[in-house]
């Protein structure tokens, strides 16, 4: 694991904590704020499904002008998130190796395959936890998309699903995958019912079994494995780190953000910049919202993110009030995130 954090190799290093992907959470925005926080870690993009690209992508190529702004919407990322990683569904080889193939063209540094996923409208689509029944069709993807380009191809999966939960199972499971071509597993450790539960539900109901992932690893140290569900503070992720090689944090990142400031310094070993403030999250944000409003973003789907930021201090939801309230005018531009920093810095936050 030496090079799990070596500063020379930033990228390969960078799943020892990840940010999970979240659909409606962690946009281009948010993962920009985050970057704010942790220049080391990766950063996933929300789940982009692979036909919806090959659409997109076609209809763009044939000069489309509003499938480009589609396209940009879907994958467009800005420069300082990298490390990060396009996670996509789909199980369709051929559609799925065209979606790497837009990946690695785009600048990403990773293309992930989500397994885990239980919604009805995944399933519907035959793709996301379903998968996990189909591991043979699975490594058919995970080839194809090891094929299309030199980005490494990672999972994301569940430990099990309805019945198919058992622990050999699993083991099955992540043998194919490797053997096809899988680089990394990202593993949320709860099972998934893909009926009676809905997604939300299938986040907190099954149990976590942390210990069944870190078995996996102790069986198969060859594989590089994450740990993903619940982990909810810094020190949970330093002793997940002694039995896995990455540690993935989803809801606690997005509801804390400022949760995460030592994780440079304490996790990658790199304590080149201070730890982040609310004040230095937001005057961070700034030049990135002046390209973003300079395009005719608005400001608002910058700073809907912000809202948990600030948080545990007196004060705090008049601060929230009073950016919401500014930003949410169609007019406003990044000095609404200025005069936000500078509430912030006078307090000293
Ligand atoms: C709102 C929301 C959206 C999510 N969207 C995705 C997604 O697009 N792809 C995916 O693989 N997992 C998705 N997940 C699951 C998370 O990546 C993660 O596996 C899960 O929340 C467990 O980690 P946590 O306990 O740290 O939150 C989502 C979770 C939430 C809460």
């Amino acid at each position: 694991m030496a090079e799990a954090h070596s500063p020379l190799n930033p990228v390969v290093g960078a799943y020892r904590f990840s940010v999970a992907p979240m659909m409606d959470y962690t946009d281009r925005h948010f993962r920009v704020l985050m970057r704010q926080i942790t220049r080391r870690s990766l950063l996933y993009t929300e789940m982009v499904v692979a036909q919806a690209l090959h659409h997109v992508q076609g209809a763009a190529r044939g000069g489309d002008a509003r499938a480009q702004a589609r396209l940009e919407r879907l994958i467009g990322f800005d420069a300082c998130e990298h490390p990060i990683a396009l996670q996509v569904g789909g199980d369709d080889p051929a559609l799925l190796a065209e979606a790497t193939r837009i990946a690695a063209d785009g600048g990403y540094d990773e293309i992930n395959l989500n397994l885990g996923c239980p919604s009805e409208k995944v399933q519907k689509g035959r793709f996301g936890a379903c998968l996990m029944a189909e591991p043979e069709q699975v490594a058919r993807c995970i080839a194809a998309m090891a094929a299309a380009s030199s980005l490494p191809v990672t999972v994301k999966h569940r430990i099990g699903i309805d019945a198919r939960d058992s622990y050999a199972e699993l083991l099955a499971f992540v043998d194919t995958l490797a053997g096809a071509g899988a680089q990394r597993f990202s593993i949320h450790a709860r099972k998934a019912w893909l009926e009676g539960l809905d997604p939300k539900q299938n986040r907190t109901i099954p149990p976590l079994r942390h210990d069944l992932v870190h078995r996996l690893k102790q069986e198969r140290p060859q594989l590089t494995i994450e740990l993903n569900g619940g982990l909810l503070e810094l020190e949970a992720c330093r002793a997940a780190l002694e039995h896995v090689d990455g540690v993935m944090v989803g809801r606690a990142a997005y509801d804390h953000p400022l949760r995460w400031a030592p994780v440079d310094r304490e996790l990658f070993g790199d304590a080149s910049q201070p730890p982040a403030s609310a004040s230095s999250v937001v005057r961070g944000l700034i030049p990135y919202a002046e390209r973003w409003c300079s395009q005719g973003g608005r400001l608002w789907a910058i700073a809907r993110h912000l809202v948990q930021v600030v948080e545990g201090v007196s004060g705090a939801r008049h601060w929230r009030r009073d950016l919401g309230q500014a930003a949410g005018d169609r007019r406003a531009g990044p000095e609404v995130l200025a005069a936000a920093a500078r509430q912030l810095e006078q307090r000293g936050l």
